[in-house]
């Protein structure tokens, strides 16, 4: 951060004037502290370490540098025994930071890391045929926060659905339509009824022998291309896809590309020639195998002994058209932890094939959602229909809504949007490894930290920019920002920039997230204790105070991929 740079590079200017140049900037830092309270400073730091290079008493240097350091942003320096405590000029630089962001609107905050390059995302990817699942979800939300972050870090987002669309799965369900599946009934409700297709099926091949080769031959009829069975094919999934896409336009997610894994049926040969030219393939057990031993990780399955390909060989292809097609300075993977193997395996693979670039390549893994402590299932009739949590929540939405502000314009819109916000929200702000407890009441009350006490404090300080009329020009005072509770959200103001580059670097939206609740909270208790509008001297510097505030909850809301209505 600006601020902070300046006061470390004060203190090694000055150290250096004393004869120590031995001190960089990264150590400075290191030993810089936040005070615990604020009338100690803004920042302090301590002389300990410099008592046997300078051969002096700690508070001694403390004093020396009190009198030695003089910059335009720090308006004050005390030596507290061996501290010296450094105020900001709060005035000066709360002015500054409120024209950035006004100025700047929403690219406030924006970095130039990635110089446009590309950056591919594989997020959200449902299987066919199958319900979209808790654990779909959290692919979706934080991948789409994570597409967000990198294009606000100067990248280029490629968001890919890799659809789970391919596999022996798909001859089994073939072969269940043949034999009991109803036309009508599909069409009417393709994923609950191709489910219960494949769940009859794995039934009856209990009961039935021959029954799961019947499954394997329609496969292998599929991946050769046989007519029939390309046709039923292609409408399970065109049926599917029609149901996420309802789910997709409800959260206000886009694409740029749905191919899945049947798009490398034909794209497979040639990782097995590579494969096969490197010398990587063995045998075991009729299968062909690359071995990993020396990751102590178990082989990875290229084709099985009947010929098949496995997902493994799927995802290989899938990478090296990647990087073709986008060449990626960046491939991440946003897949549950379950997979970790896998995927680590894959990019093991890469590796010895010779390809560098399986260094960018990253899987984002994530914990599960629970509910009463345990894994939400979408097997055995346990089926959680995110479809169905997204239209309970926008229904909670608008009960709220209706307690609280009944002449609301555009009432519907909002309801979706504070309904939908909150499932995202609830996801985004744990630390994604975490598991995370599935509550619809926790996430859509407006207190407390949730999607909707963000979007309403936004609301808020939109309501108040209606009432009172902020001045294009002039000038104002801003004695008002030396206030605790101005100077609260001044702070943080000022961190955005730092926030966002943490969330990059760790791949983590829950930073943004806890952000946008920080700065909640610290703009509720200005907001609750501060006469805002009253028509003085500086109702023009709280204003814009309060507009900073407006922008940059609207656009860390949006980077999580929440909308914030300016009502509600
Ligand atoms: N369809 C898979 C599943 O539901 C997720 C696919 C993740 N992406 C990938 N490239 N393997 O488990």
């Amino acid at each position: 951060m600006k601020y902070k740079k300046i006061v470390i590079s004060s203190i090694q200017d000055t150290l250096i004037s004393m004869g120590i140049d031995s001190f960089s900037k990264e150590e400075i830092e290191k030993i810089l502290e936040v005070p615990p309270k604020q009338e100690m400073g803004d920042y302090a730091f301590p002389c300990f370490l410099l008592a046997k290079k300078l051969r002096k008493a700690p508070p001694q240097i403390a004093q020396d540098l009190m009198f030695n350091i003089n910059h335009e942003y720090i308006e004050k320096i005390e030596a507290v025994g061996p501290y010296v405590n450094f105020f900001l000029a709060k005035q000066k630089i709360g002015h500054e930071i409120v024209m950035e962001v006004l100025n700047q609107k929403e690219k406030f905050g924006s970095l130039s890391i990635g110089n446009g390059k590309n950056i591919s995302i594989d997020l959200s990817s449902p299987n066919i045929a199958k319900p979209f699942s808790m654990g779909h979800l959290r692919s979706t939300v934080i991948g789409n926060a994570l597409a967000n972050i990198m294009e606000k870090c100067g990248f280029t987002p490629i968001k890919i659905n890799h659809l789970g669309d391919w596999g022996t799965q798909f001859g089994k369900l073939i072969t269940a339509y043949k034999m009991w599946g109803n036309e009508e009934k599909v069409k009417a409700n393709p994923i609950k009824e191709l489910l219960a297709l494949y769940v009859r099926f794995h039934e009856e091949a209990e009961k039935t022998p021959g029954l799961e080769d019947t499954g394997r031959l329609w496969f292998k009829r599929l991946e050769e291309g046989d007519k029939e069975a390309l046709s039923l094919w292609k409408w399970f999934r065109e049926e599917s896809l029609k149901e996420f896409e309802r789910i997709y336009q409800l959260m206000g997610i886009e694409f740029h590309s749905f191919n899945g894994e049947a798009f490398y049926n034909d794209k497979m040969d040639e990782v097995v020639e590579l494969l096969n030219e490197k010398q990587l393939l063995s045998e075991s057990d009729g299968a062909m195998v690359v071995t990993l031993d020396e990751h102590e990780s178990p082989p990875c399955l290229i084709k099985k002994s009947d010929g098949a390909t496995l997902y493994a060989t799927r995802d290989l292809a899938a990478s090296l058209f990647r990087k073709r097609e986008y060449d990626f300075a960046k491939a991440l993977y946003v897949v549950g932890r379950e997979q970790s193997l896998h995927f680590n395996q894959v990019f093991h693979v890469l590796k010895k094939m010779g390809y560098e670039w399986s260094e960018d390549m990253h899987h984002i893994p994530f914990g599960m959602m629970l509910k009463d402590g345990k894994k939400m299932s979408t097997r055995k009739g346990k089926v959680v229909l995110l479809e169905e949590v997204l239209e309970e929540a926008i229904k909670l939405a608008a009960k709220n809504i209706e307690e609280r502000n009944p002449n609301l314009a555009d009432k519907e819109e909002v309801a979706k949007r504070v309904g939908v916000g909150a499932v995202i929200f609830h996801d985004l702000k744990n630390d994604r490894l975490h598991d995370i407890e599935f509550s619809l009441e926790a996430m859509l009350t407006f207190e407390g930290e949730t999607g909707p006490y963000v979007q309403y404090t936004h609301a808020r300080a939109c309501s108040i920019l209606r009432k009172g009329k902020l001045e294009e020009q002039g000038l104002f005072s801003y004695e008002t920002y030396e206030d605790d509770r101005a100077w609260a959200i001044l702070s943080l103001l000022m961190k955005f920039e730092d926030v966002i580059k943490h969330a990059y670097n760790q791949f983590d939206p829950s930073q943004i997230a806890k952000y946008t609740i920080d700065l909640s909270q610290a703009f509720n208790k200005y907001y609750g204790t501060v006469q805002i509008l009253k028509e003085d001297d500086q109702q023009q510097a709280r204003l814009q105070l309060v507009k900073a505030v407006a922008i940059v909850l609207k656009e860390g809301l949006r980077l999580l991929g929440l909308k914030a209505p300016e009502q509600m």
